[in-house]
């Protein structure tokens, strides 16, 4: 197969979405495609054809849209569905045999650069791929988006990037990490790398630590049948939060072309130290939720949801090292679970203290060391605490206080025409416009599996089981002893 050129992949001129019935579609895939059409990014004559296993007609389908549509918070404008209506057909198809894609090919009536969009489970990643090509759908044009996860080890991930390869270049294969669609997500590119303030500081000789902490107050429900072969190690950290750790840790790409970011993630990755056994209890510790109560409403426990027995996580907490010139002995904590007293997404880049105080004792205590937090969730928002002077008269020297400088992004989508917009939509885009900068790469994926096998291998040889820690709290309470062995503790 010929190597497609950048250009090849400028507009894709079809969408097509297998699992158009499923959760992912109804509830991300479809109101973002409607809204990038309100909003003038669907180029014109860009066709969305659903395809699933239900025997629907078109209109009976569009139907399910126009109620995906009205299931949002934001109401739907006649003239913008007429028109996103218009562009909407549907196949029922099987899509892992050529002859079933037999009726996607001639709905597909020559389109010569279609987007082939996954929202279906990845055991069927392999067998689709490798049905599109025999299909003759998979033009040199055309580009196939994949969710994660892409496989649940090195070895498997690789065997399905392996089939990819064999049926599209490696610039045709968009994997999604919707993370790297979130506003403040491309918000940490642009603080560290449009601002001249941070880069002098931002390494081993001004930061003392890094916290990433994605905690959320659902449960896994009805999703465990899934959840119960990840756990949160597979589920969460090796992609949203190690994606995180490459944009706060990597050196300056030289431009923001596809690959000249994610060879610097990669790099990052490639320098994370490996665990060893010791570094299971020493370094890292594992939770899984009992019943509890999370936000004022009782919550059941993992097992009683899943019916039985397990020994999956729910919660992590670990540390991890970047043995690198610029990260040097600077602990990056991460931690994440299910089932935790609130929702937040969180980095917070905590600097060294001053050297030396040189206010007299009535500030002692007071001075805090300069962190800047960046919140991703619920509330979009980046702040850097400074020290003042605390306001009015003291004895024995000046009282000193903490204060954040914010950058307030909730005001930003304040007033009209203005929104928070969902992960996918500007992942649509760059994806129909040929645009890999915020998709991950074949060996960004190995790395960060290769990465996470050594965490799970270490948790095997050590048989660290999963502490219990109650709905509604922060994890199990080695969760803290494990960041005040290290001297810090976690951002509250
Ligand atoms: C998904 C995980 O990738 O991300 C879920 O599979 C998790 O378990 C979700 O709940 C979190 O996404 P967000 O955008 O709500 O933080």
């Amino acid at each position: 197969m010929p190597v497609p050129s950048k250009a090849d992949l400028s507009q894709a001129d079809a969408i097509v979405l297998f699992g158009a019935t499923g959760d992912l579609s109804h509830r991300m895939l479809l109101p973002s495609l409607y809204f990038l059409d309100a909003d003038g990014f669907l180029p014109a004559g860009v066709r969305i054809i659903g395809t699933a296993r239900a025997d629907l007609s078109r209109d009976a389908f569009a139907e399910t849209v126009r109620q995906a549509l009205d299931e949002q918070a934001e109401p739907v404008d006649a003239d913008v569905w007429a028109r996103f209506s218009a562009r909407l057909g549907y196949v029922h198809a099987d899509a892992t045999s050529a002859e079933g894609l037999a009726g996607l090919a001639a709905a597909l009536d020559g389109a010569s650069a279609p987007l082939f969009f996954l929202a279906i489970s990845p055991s069927l990643f392999i067998r689709v791929a490798r049905a599109l090509d025999a299909a003759g759908l998979a033009t040199p044009g055309s580009r196939i988006v994949l969710e994660k996860p892409i496989g649940r080890d090195l070895e498997t991930s690789r065997a399905i990037n392996a089939a990819l390869s064999g049926v599209f270049d490696e610039s045709q294969v968009f994997r999604i990490d919707h993370y790297l669609g979130k506003e403040t997500v491309q918000n940490l590119i642009a603080l560290r790398f449009a601002n001249t303030l941070f880069e002098p500081l931002w390494n081993s000789l001004s930061i003392d630590h890094v916290q990433i902490t994605v905690a959320e107050t659902e449960g896994v429900g009805a999703r465990w049948p899934y959840y119960d072969e990840y756990g949160a190690l597979r589920d969460m950290l090796q992609n949203h939060m190690l994606q995180l750790l490459c944009l706060v840790a990597m050196e300056p790409p030289a431009d923001m072309e596809p690959d000249s970011v994610r060879n610097e993630k990669v790099k990052v990755l490639r320098s994370l130290r490996r665990f060893r056994r010791a570094d299971a209890t020493e370094k890292s510790v594992r939770g899984q939720y009992t019943p509890g109560v999370v936000v004022g409403r009782e919550a059941a426990g993992y097992e009683s949801e899943r019916g039985g027995k397990s020994g999956t996580e729910t919660f992590v907490a670990l540390r991890a090292d970047i043995d690198n010139w610029r990260w040097a002995g600077v602990p990056f904590f991460l931690r994440t679970g299910k089932r935790m007293p609130e929702k937040r997404t969180q980095i917070v880049i905590q600097f060294k203290p001053v050297p030396h105080s040189i206010f007299g004792s009535a500030s002692l205590g007071d001075l805090e060391a300069n962190k800047l937090v960046i919140d991703l969730q619920p509330d979009e928002d980046i702040k850097l605490t400074l020290m003042n002077k605390a306001p009015g008269l003291t004895k024995g020297g000046m009282r000193l206080q903490s204060m954040p400088l914010s950058l307030s992004l909730l005001s930003t989508y304040e007033g009209p025409g203005s929104r928070r917009r969902i992960a996918y939509e500007r992942l649509l885009v760059d994806a129909l416009h040929g645009d890999a900068t915020l998709f991950v790469r074949r060996d960004e994926v190995e790395e960060a599996w290769r990465w996470v096998d050594g965490v799970a291998d270490a948790w095997t040889e050590a048989s660290l089981a999963p502490r219990p820690y109650a709905a509604g709290s922060w994890g199990p309470s080695g969760a803290f002893a494990l960041i005040e062995r290290f001297g810090r503790e976690w951002n509250s």
